[in-house]
């Protein structure tokens, strides 16, 4: 007798999205038998998306298509449900499998919830107790964590956090994060088929130290923003030994800034974003990253080099506990300083190298579509 395969609805917008649930798609369509694949893509990021689509061969069944230049969360969110009610009205999915807490998962979460499809979120139970920062992506996190009917933690920190918020443990699996997968598999396909970047061309990265930065926090844009730019600035001018190549967010908030206070800089390369197979390979030829992101506090770790976090706190403690990062914060002297001191006290340096990933050990996806094998028996 044959068994009714589950109709899992993949849904994301943004590239960290689509580079964390890359790796579950693919496990899912490794189990056609047990497994019907949807993937919905909102387009939150119309252009950051389409280069991780190819690099992974992700199949697109729906584009809602909702990308608006500078668009703000109201208008966002308000085309984010509609478009994605039409989607789930008529695929009809078993469950909806989100991940991490932009607008797209939180505000598809609650259509799903509205629909009675259950939701598993990916990448479940990062909190800093801040509502305000990051901002909005704590509050919505924390929202998809009463919305979701399956939690897959990256971290026993994380579930602990799910726990204290009254979630059932029996719906919580750690799994590591799903970003280690995609990185492990990109840098090993880079390693095979090395990737060029037009702009770098020529450059000696033995003879100098690349320091890869990059910035799009909504809680920094403004003051922050522009201190972490006075920061970096200093260091262009001060150090002859470096390079600093930093690929600038398409948001016009963040460009606004980044230009005017760093473009034309001797030793400051401002370039387009790059797609996850050059900027994976870029990383693994940095001396440090300087970096307000999440996935890039993630990866790091992996490559045994610093990451040091422009935040004033983090979701991901972890890394920090660990020693694999540090908080430095958006002030222009702390950037400055601490970037120094990496650069000039070689055992300071070394502390960061050999330490195992907290954040996963490139097995996550399995994990998490093992536990969807399971998923009849947890619902509603
Ligand atoms: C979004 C997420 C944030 C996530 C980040 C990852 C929300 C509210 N924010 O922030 O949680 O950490 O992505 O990068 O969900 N743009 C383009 N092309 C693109 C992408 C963006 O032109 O491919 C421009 C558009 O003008 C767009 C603007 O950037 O309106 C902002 O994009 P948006 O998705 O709203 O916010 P992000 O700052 O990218
Ligand atoms: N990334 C990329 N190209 C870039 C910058 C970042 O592919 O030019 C990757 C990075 O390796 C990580 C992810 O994008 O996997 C992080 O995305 P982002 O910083 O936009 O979002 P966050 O992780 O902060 O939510």
């Amino acid at each position: 007798m044959s068994v009714k395969r589950l109709h899992v609805l993949v849904v994301f917008g943004t590239r960290p999205e689509a580079i964390k649930l890359a790796p579950v798609i693919r496990e899912l369509q490794r189990f056609r038998n047990r497994f019907r694949t949807s993937v919905c893509i909102t387009s939150q990021h119309r252009h950051l998306l389409e280069p991780i689509l190819r690099w992974f061969q992700i199949p697109v069944h729906d584009d809602p298509d909702v990308m608006r230049p500078n668009q703000e969360l109201c208008g966002l969110s308000a085309l984010v449900m509609e478009r994605f009610h039409e989607v789930l009205a008529r695929r009809r999915p078993d469950v909806v499998l989100v991940q991490g807490d932009t607008t797209t998962a939180l505000v598809t979460s609650l259509a799903a919830f509205y629909h009675g499809v259950p939701v598993g979120h990916v990448e479940a139970g990062l909190r800093t107790l801040n509502r305000y920062s990051p901002f909005p992506e704590e509050i919505n996190r924390r929202l998809i964590s009463h919305l979701a009917t399956l939690h897959f933690a990256p971290t026993n920190w994380s579930r602990d956090n799910l726990l204290k918020e009254g979630i059932p443990r029996r719906r919580i699996m750690v799994t590591g994060n799903t970003v280690i997968d995609a990185f492990f598999e990109t840098r090993d396909r880079v390693v095979r088929r090395p990737t060029k970047i037009p702009e770098l061309r020529g450059f000696d990265f033995r003879t100098r130290k690349l320091i890869v930065v990059t910035a799009h926090r909504r809680e920094n844009f403004g003051p922050g923003l522009a201190s972490i730019c006075r920061g970096i600035r200093r260091l262009a001018l001060e150090r002859q030994d470096i390079e600093i190549v930093f690929p600038v967010h398409p948001n016009p908030n963040v460009r606004a800034i980044v230009q005017p206070t760093l473009g034309g800089l001797d030793r400051v390369h401002l370039i387009e974003p790059l797609d996850y197979p050059r900027f994976v390979w870029l990383l693994s030829q940095a001396y440090l990253a300087l970096s307000d992101s999440g996935g890039i506090q993630e990866e790091m770790p992996s490559l045994g080099k610093p990451a040091l976090v422009m935040r004033e706190n983090t979701e991901r403690p972890e890394g920090v506990k660990a020693g694999v990062c540090k908080l430095v914060g958006t002030s222009a002297e702390k950037v400055f300083r601490t970037v120094t001191r990496l650069l000039d006290d070689h055992r300071a340096y070394a502390q960061f190298a050999r330490r195992p990933n907290p954040f996963g050990d490139g097995k996550a996806a399995q994990r998490i579509v093992a536990a969807l094998h399971d998923l009849r028996s947890l619902t509603p």
